[in-house]
């Protein structure tokens, strides 16, 4: 008796095996908020990124990803439901998709509803009600979100000046003693994030996916003062070719970064409105404390990884979108350059292991993350949208066949947007991110493996139309020659085809 039941207890994992379909991997996604490839492994040689880099060395990194906007909510929404802000109707903070829109599927809950446990660590949707207040929780995750609580303090007086007197100050290293709470919000975020994946380890039969949003290297840069002494300001100063405004830019394209302009420590120093400059040492300082961020958030990101099971676990890290350091003399995100839309993307699975870091140099857009994420689980592949009345799809591009060594069968191409309420630079309405109803002009710009070509044009806020042959601005610029997108080359008659061409294929993208 006790043999033959010795024996089938040996038999029955064999049985369940042959049975149970494969256990499905747990997936993390980390979101950076604002950041630009500021990475080692990305070739930044200023980075000190070393957990990242170091992540990297199993991983696969796309060098050329790109935002659907440069803003957070618009892009963070893009990214989660895999559609494009046109299709969301969402340019600002203020409408909730289900409601305003569709009730489009989210990444999350396409995980949540195939059988995984989903969970928001800190900024993962924007708050407020772009995500109806809640997250998009329930509908998105098993549990509420977890926000961290000293989240409040991103806009309150907390950072100390030589007097101790506390500001809103756009640079902010800080002691944790002088915080509230004593701690900073990725902090908190992590510490949540690696209590749940270790209370999960107790729920083995049903996969997590996990997501984690950490705050910096959004301004303010507020971050553990000893990250700032890895840096010297003078690698700072000529950090950029170009500091100046180009000549041919169009007023429309330029964003003249009032939330910069807004920080104590900026507002009282005269900054030409809207150009600017900002002087030689200000500038130093905002580069030197962004990739401090960087930095401390590259600390946190190590903690998290250390706290995982690489074997079982998918794992992609992103930014939302870039970050212009004083490139065209232009700070902040709010705009349709390079340096605003470039993002970071770097993808861990145990599926594909590498023993070094793999590169991949196509386009590749955020909405791309979605139906990867969901080819990399094994779930039922995430159909491409055919009309926007559809609720269960997405508009992006599984990157599975590449990660398989398999390649791209064609050229691709990203399409980013970004709004503005009129030509010229503004404080009221704010140029930067105007809302809705003040939204009088779309950019919309083509990033293909050469150009980047951008066309802003009338765009009718009531009933999200555009008229393409009103058009406030053009630009140009060849990557071969011009990788700082300094010199639009509009006004010349020999890129006349090549426009035609890219104007042809924006606008079929886009559609009327
Ligand atoms: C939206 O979709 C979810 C899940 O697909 C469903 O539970 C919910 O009832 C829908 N809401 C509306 C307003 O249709
Ligand atoms: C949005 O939030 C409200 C409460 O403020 C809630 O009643 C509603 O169900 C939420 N909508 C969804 C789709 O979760
Ligand atoms: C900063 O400068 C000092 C003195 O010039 C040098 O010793 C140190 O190595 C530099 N640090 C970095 C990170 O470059
Ligand atoms: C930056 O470049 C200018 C002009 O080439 C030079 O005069 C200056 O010394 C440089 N500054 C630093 C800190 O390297
Ligand atoms: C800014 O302008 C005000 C008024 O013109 C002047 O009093 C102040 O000294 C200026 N500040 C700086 C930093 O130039
Ligand atoms: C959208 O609204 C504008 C302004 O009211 C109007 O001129 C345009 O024809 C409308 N377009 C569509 C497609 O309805």
């Amino acid at each position: 008796m006790i043999t033959a039941r010795l024996l089938l207890s040996l038999m029955m994992p064999v049985l369940l095996d042959a049975a149970a379909p494969p256990r499905r991997p747990n997936v993390v996604m980390v979101i950076f908020d604002d950041l630009r490839p500021v990475i080692g492994a990305y070739g930044d040689t200023l980075a000190s990124t070393p957990y990242l880099d170091n992540f990297a060395r199993g991983s696969h990194i796309f060098t050329r990803v790109y935002s659907q906007q440069s803003l957070c909510a618009p892009s963070r929404n893009s990214l989660l439901t895999g559609r494009r802000p046109d299709t969301l109707h969402l340019y600002d903070f203020y409408s909730y998709w289900r409601t305003f829109t569709g009730n489009f599927t989210t990444l999350p809950q396409y995980f949540k509803e195939h059988g995984y446990y989903t969970y928001s660590c800190g900024k993962v949707f924007h708050p407020g009600l772009s995500s109806n207040n809640t997250d998009d929780y329930p509908l998105s995750w098993s549990a509420p979100a977890f926000r961290p609580r000293t989240e409040q303090f991103m806009n309150s007086p907390v950072c100390p000046d030589k007097e101790g007197i506390l500001r809103k100050n756009l640079i902010c290293p800080v002691e944790l003693q002088t915080q509230p709470y004593k701690t900073l919000p990725d902090i908190e975020s992590v510490a949540e994030a690696l209590r749940f994946v270790g209370s999960r380890s107790r729920h083995s039969q049903e996969p997590f996916f996990l997501a984690m949003g950490f705050h910096k290297p959004h301004i303010n840069f507020r971050f553990p003062r000893q990250f700032l002494s890895r840096f010297n300001l003078s690698q700072f100063y000529n950090y950029t070719e170009d500091s100046l405004k180009p000549p041919d830019m169009p007023a429309v394209a330029w964003n003249p970064y009032t939330d910069v302009r807004a920080r104590d420590d900026f507002k009282h120093s005269n900054i030409s409105f809207p150009y600017g400059p900002i002087s030689p040492l200000q500038a130093a300082q905002i580069r030197q404390s962004y990739y401090a961020s960087v930095s401390y958030v590259d600390d946190l990101f190590g903690k998290l990884i250390g706290g995982l099971d690489l074997d079982e676990t998918v794992v992609v890290a992103l930014g939302d979108h870039g970050w212009s350091l004083g490139e065209h003399a232009e700070w902040a995100k709010y705009s349709n350059f390079e340096v605003a839309l470039r993002v970071p993307l770097i993808i861990r699975s145990p599926q594909f292991p590498v023993a070094q870091t793999k590169y991949y140099h196509g386009i590749t857009e955020l909405l791309d993350v979605f139906p990867t994420l969901v080819d990399l689980a094994g779930l039922p592949k995430l159909d491409k949208c055919q009309s926007s009345q559809e609720l269960t799809c997405g508009e992006g591009k599984s990157l599975y066949h590449q990660l398989m060594g398999l390649g791209r069968a064609d050229e691709h191409v990203a399409l980013s947007q970004y709004p503005r309420p009129g030509m010229l630079p503004t404080k009221h309405p704010n140029s930067d991110k105007p809302k809705l109803r003040n939204i009088k002009i779309m950019g919309y710009s083509l990033r293909t493996d050469i150009y980047r070509y951008t066309m802003w044009v009338r765009f009718h806020a009531q009933n999200f139309s555009r008229d393409w042959h009103d058009v406030y601005g053009e630009e140009l610029y060849d990557h071969r020659l011009d990788s700082g997108e300094e010199l639009n080359l509009m006004p010349l008659p020999q890129f006349d085809d090549v426009r035609q061409r890219l104007r042809r294929r924006l606008m079929e993208m886009v559609g009327s």
